[in-house]
């Protein structure tokens, strides 16, 4: 493991070229721009999350930062080594998880596949099997016999383990994740963010996740870079985020009724009776809550007129109140409504 940083992206670029289909023959070139200069650093022994939206950008960076596609602008450095320049080296300092699924033998046993994969990686012999015991036992595959019982049995929170463990063989100083809880059950998911973490400070490995999961990103990373529309949009540790949103109070209204159809225009009518740019809707167990950023001591009024704007329009309020500001707050502060796209979990 060398010093300085364990990864570090300056200006990224990457465009995507697609053709649309104009009728027979005819077709038109679109450009889309999916990194617009990103820029960040990952620490050792630290987890490190990029944050966004579906469409934000994070697979892009991933690829790029794994050497499987090449920046159009811009330079990526892992464990010290350039990835355009030298690939073979950036890919034996790392160890990647971008589809939990991606590539396994479904009728093999999980330690199997870890010695199909080991073998690629040059390992074999008692090295190969000394390997296998160490990440199997790493990831906590060993309880339970799990290890020995065919891949296509396995749950999707095994498989996630196995595809960490499969990531760990050649021991890399440096852990890259594309969504690693994407699908999980909460239980499942969790035991993997706790892994992610162990790792992280027991191990000093470098943890680079994406996440469109706030949730996840609040509760586990030690930093947090926000991506949208291809541009890190605020950077920081949980607490230096929550700062940036210092000046603003978060409410947060609950409340039911017809709105399948049309949340801009519910969106609409909170901006008009609060004249906050900052306002998300998201759905909630029996309803939607309404989170609006305001400015400290207008919290009394907006939450008035918010109820007295919904209540005109047919919706039941259940509940209004000034709420503490999370990783949400500040992802609604500093995207200005433009990660309408984003999804949010709790
Ligand atoms: N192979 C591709 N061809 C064309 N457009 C792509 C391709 N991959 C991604 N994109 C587009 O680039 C943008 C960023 O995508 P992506 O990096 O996958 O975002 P995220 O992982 O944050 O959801 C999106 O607009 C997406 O539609
Ligand atoms: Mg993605």
């Amino acid at each position: 493991m060398s010093s300085g940083n364990a990864i570090l992206a300056e200006g990224l670029l990457k465009d995507y070229v697609t053709y649309i289909r104009k009728g027979f023959l005819r077709k038109r070139k679109r450009i889309i721009h999916a990194l617009r200069g990103v820029s960040f650093r990952v620490r050792w022994s630290e987890v490190f999350g990029l944050l966004g939206p579906n469409g934000a950008g994070k697979t892009t960076t991933v690829k790029i930062i794994t050497t499987l596609l090449l920046p159009d602008g811009g330079r990526a450095l892992v464990n010290g080594f350039d990835v355009v320049k030298n690939p073979i080296k950036v890919r034996e300092s790392i160890g990647v998880v971008l589809n939990v699924e991606r590539g396994f033998f479904w009728k093999l046993t999980g330690r199997e596949n870890l010695k199909y994969f080991g073998m690629l990686r040059g390992l074999k012999g008692k090295d190969l099997e000394e390997a296998i015991d160490r990440v199997v036992k790493l990831v906590g595959l060993d309880e339970l016999r799990s290890i020995d019982k065919l891949y296509e049995e396995y749950s999707l929170g095994m498989k996630a383990r196995l595809a960490l463990a499969r990531a760990l063989l050649h021991d890399p100083p440096i852990l890259i994740l594309d969504e690693p809880t994407l699908g999980l059950d909460p239980p499942a998911a969790r035991g993997i963010r706790e892994l992610l973490v162990r790792l992280a400070k027991r191990e000093g490995k470098a943890v680079m996740i994406t996440t469109h999961n706030m949730f996840e990103a609040e509760i586990i990373c030690d930093y947090v870079a926000i991506i949208s529309s291809g541009k890190i949009s605020a950077q920081g540790t949980v607490h230096e985020l929550k700062r940036l949103v210092a000046d603003k109070i978060p409410v947060s209204i609950k409340f039911s009724g017809k709105i399948a159809s049309d949340l801009n225009a519910v969106s609409k009518l909170l901006f008009e009776s609060t004249l906050s740019p900052h306002i998300r809707i998201k759905e909630v167990r029996d309803g939607f809550e309404a989170r609006i950023l305001v400015d400290a001591g207008n919290e009394e009024k907006a939450i008035a007129s918010s109820i007295n704007a919904l209540v005109s329009k047919g919706f039941n309020v259940r509940r209004a109140e000034v709420v503490e500001p999370s990783l949400e707050d500040v992802f609604i502060a500093v995207t200005k409504g433009d990660g309408e796209n984003a999804v949010i979990n709790d």
